[in-house]
């Protein structure tokens, strides 16, 4: 591969280099204010940011009679015993005042006749909570109001069109800004006192996902090798209801179709989830995955009938959904959609602390990329765009607070491109979906970390294949089945529950 050229360049002292545009990342940089913000992205625009892929919304206690307390113990409930409870009570007690934040830069969400929020159901939480934008476009209305907000702010200076390829070390332990890379080959060294990931997650390394391809663990993956430890890597969450349609990635039908009463049914529209849940549709994501995968693995495809609950008004209540659908000939106002589950969200990652510090001295983590140990086993619905803006903040209030001290790279030089080929890809991604799945045990995680060896030995150790290393390292050795993890050989919880941490130098 060529090595192409290398430019270096240095931030003002105090910067910050932010890795990533997501809302967390776009969030943190406008909270940083008046400090100079530079954000790094691989993306032009915002545009396949997986943010703005949301359809939900974003939970809060905000609605009257909703407490910090009570959205926190259905947060802690869907993460099956590995929420860390502090932690969630930091995500619901800020929340609210997070999502006015939102409010003032411009986010127009639902409101009824009288100017208050419309908040909807969705599954696993004990009511109403969740925000929403024009139906199902929550993701994408606010990224884009992010978006104008980042290109307004004067202390913001994107750097656009560079994929974050390594850290810089600065020689004693810490990191002292990142290694990035245009399409062209060239690279760009970018050193900074404080580095911040918010790359987003993994789905991309699955071949059935929600999330954009290059959401592909690279943060995960640049911060390893230089030693930071990695959290729970083996929870995975798969979203039962993606539509399953020829496209790849697989459009989302959202969680919130269920809580206006949408309902899973086999072919001949007969329901089947009481067989497996006492909450039904609206029982926690896991559960419900496992359910729509055991009907496909019995040969009785799932769908979703959405025809009672939403019919005539899906266009003006879910056009995006109503989009995907049409797309492929399903009107979801006379007819089933076909789903399956599909990767949508990692609730592993860098373990960082409550203000998305590290264990590397400089590196900071926040939204997806990062483990604060808030969303446990499996993440509570809409917890995610919530937890990207209370993180994001936290993170821009402690590092406006301290001191940083200057930080240089010890050694800056040019580096192999280890690009992961098309067929390197696609391999990959058809092997995590098939030995990493709903369903695990050894003999397939064993057979997909021989597949990960071989394709290592093709193309080197390029990020995206040391995350699925984390991945499934993590979840052979996680004998017990728990949260999005299931262990068919292994199908007990194990108490008492842990969290697992890993290090590069752990990986099997
Ligand atoms: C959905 O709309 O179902 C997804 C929202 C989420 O992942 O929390």
């Amino acid at each position: 591969m060529p090595l192409g050229d290398l430019k270096t360049t240095r931030l003002p002292a105090g910067a910050v280099l932010v890795v990533g545009a997501g809302l967390a990342g776009l969030f943190m940089a406008l909270k940083l204010a008046p400090r100079r913000v530079y954000i790094l992205t691989s993306m032009r625009q915002g545009e396949g940011a997986a943010s703005a892929w949301a359809q939900g919304g974003i939970a809060s206690a905000i609605g009257a009679g909703d407490t910090a307390a009570d959205h926190a113990r259905d947060t802690v409930a869907a993460g099956d015993g590995l929420v860390d409870e502090r932690v969630a009570l930091i995500l619901t007690s800020e929340g609210p005042a997070r999502v006015r934040d939102l409010m003032q830069y411009g986010v127009e969400f639902d409101t009824d006749p009288r100017g208050d929020l419309v908040l909807s159901l969705e599954a696993a939480h004990g009511r109403p909570r969740v925000a929403r934008v024009k139906g199902d476009l929550a993701g994408k209305a606010i990224i884009e109001t992010m978006v104008a907000q980042a290109k307004a702010a004067k202390h913001i200076t994107p750097l656009l069109g560079w994929r974050a390829e390594t850290l810089l070390s600065d020689g004693k332990g810490g990191i002292a800004g990142a290694m990035a890379r245009k399409d062209d080959g060239s690279l760009m060294a970018v050193q900074a006192d404080i580095t911040v990931m918010t790359t987003g997650g993994v789905g991309g390394l699955f071949k059935i996902t929600t999330n954009p391809k290059t959401s592909r663990g690279d943060a995960l993956g640049m911060a390893a090798v230089h030693g930071a430890v990695i959290r729970d890597p083996e929870f995975v969450q798969f979203h039962p209801t993606a539509i399953d349609i020829d496209q790849d990635p697989n459009p989302l039908a959202t969680e919130a179709l269920r809580g206006e009463g949408a309902v899973l049914v086999t072919a001949d529209g007969k329901r089947f989830m009481d067989k497996y849940h006492k909450d039904g549709e609206l029982a926690p994501r896991d559960d419900v995955s496992r359910a729509v995968f055991a009907q496909i693995q019995k040969g009785e495809p799932p769908f979703l009938d959405c025809r009672a609950a939403v019919g005539a008004h899906f266009p003006e209540e879910f056009p995006t959904v109503f989009a995907s659908c049409m797309s492929a000939g399903i009107d979801p106002r006379t007819d089933l959609i076909p789903i399956a589950p599909a990767v949508h969200y990692h609730m592993g990652g860098i373990m960082t602390d409550d203000e998305g510090r590290s264990n590397l001295p400089g590196l900071w983590a926040v939204g997806e990329c990062a483990a604060t140990g808030v969303h446990g086993a499996n993440r509570l619905a809409s917890n995610s765009l919530l937890e990207a803006i209370v993180f994001g903040n936290r993170a821009a209030n402690a590092i406006n607070t301290e001191d940083h001290p200057k930080r240089q790279a010890d050694h800056i030089g040019p580096q192999p491109w280890l690009a992961m080929t098309p067929d390197v890809s696609e391999t990959l991604r058809i092997a995590m979906t098939k030995y990493c799945g709903v369903l695990r045990d050894a003999d397939g995680l064993n057979t997909l970390l021989d597949i990960i060896a071989e394709l290592t030995d093709q193309v080197g150790e390029a990020n995206p294949l040391i995350a699925a290393r984390f991945i499934a390292s993590g979840a052979l050795a996680r004998e017990e089945s728990r949260g999005g993890h299931t262990r068919t050989d292994f199908p007990d919880e194990v108490e008492p529950p842990r969290s697992s941490y890993i290090t590069y130098d752990q990986l099997v």
